[in-house]
């Protein structure tokens, strides 16, 4: 059995699903291959139709974006939906990661992939929204399963298992386990820091652009 994990984020790096695909790599280390695919721009390469090809199920790593998917990876999703009768069948899993301290934003988003799926005649295997996203990247250094993330590897942890059983899962949420108080504070926190690295002052938070 051959993995893609695609990352969905439009960021280059330092990405939260970057974080999670870390996470899951931990959890799938030496018990089976796993391909990394990058899903940043809104046109798909030939290597990463070429990729995805040789993988029996897609695992879609991405950040909520107003409640729902990037515009770039709706665009990649109408791409290969284009592409699905070459494909065949395939198992489709999805892990949203969205800012907010609720997992259960992601709930739309999943629905998004699970729709799509069903479309291209392919297998939603099941979803995970994952709340805390701001704090995933502070945390990678962490050993996957440390206290903060722990929720957050163990759902990791059980989609490997499904996947590998080629099976199917209700979606379900988690979130960082840091008190949602002190979440939002280092939250604000960060906004105000690029506030002032932008040249605008941390009490502009509520500013409305001209
Ligand atoms: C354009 C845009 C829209 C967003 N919409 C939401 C949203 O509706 N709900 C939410 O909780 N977070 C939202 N976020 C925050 C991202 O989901 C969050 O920062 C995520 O951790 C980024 O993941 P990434 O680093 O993998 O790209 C939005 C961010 C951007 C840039």
């Amino acid at each position: 059995m051959k993995i893609a994990l695609i990352n969905g984020s439009p960021k280059c790096k330092e990405s939260a699903s970057g974080a999670l695909i870390a996470d899951f790599l931990a959890c799938a280390y030496e018990k089976c291959d796993c391909v990394e695919i990058k899903m940043n721009k809104p046109k798909l390469t030939d290597d990463v139709i070429d990729a995805l090809t040789e993988c029996e199920a897609w695992v879609f790593f991405y950040p909520l974006y107003v409640d729902g998917v990037p515009g770039h990876l709706l665009s990649c999703l109408k791409e290969l939906e284009k592409n699905k009768d070459a494909f065949g069948e395939r198992y489709i899993y999805a892990v949203s990661n969205c800012g907010f301290y609720d997992g259960r934003q992601c709930e739309w988003s999943l629905d998004i992939i699970k729709h799509w799926s069903r479309r291209c005649g392919f297998v939603f295997g099941g979803g995970n929204g994952v709340g805390g996203g701001g704090a995933l990247t502070v945390l990678l250094n962490l050993k996957p399963g440390a206290k903060p993330k722990s929720q957050i590897d163990k759902g990791l942890s059980f989609i490997f298992e499904k996947i590998l059983e080629e099976n199917i899962f209700d979606n379900f949420y988690t979130n960082v386990s840091i008190p949602r108080a002190i979440y939002k504070m280092a939250a604000e926190h960060g906004w105000g820091k690029s506030l002032v690295k932008n040249g605008k002052k941390r009490k502009d938070i509520s500013s409305i652009p001209n």
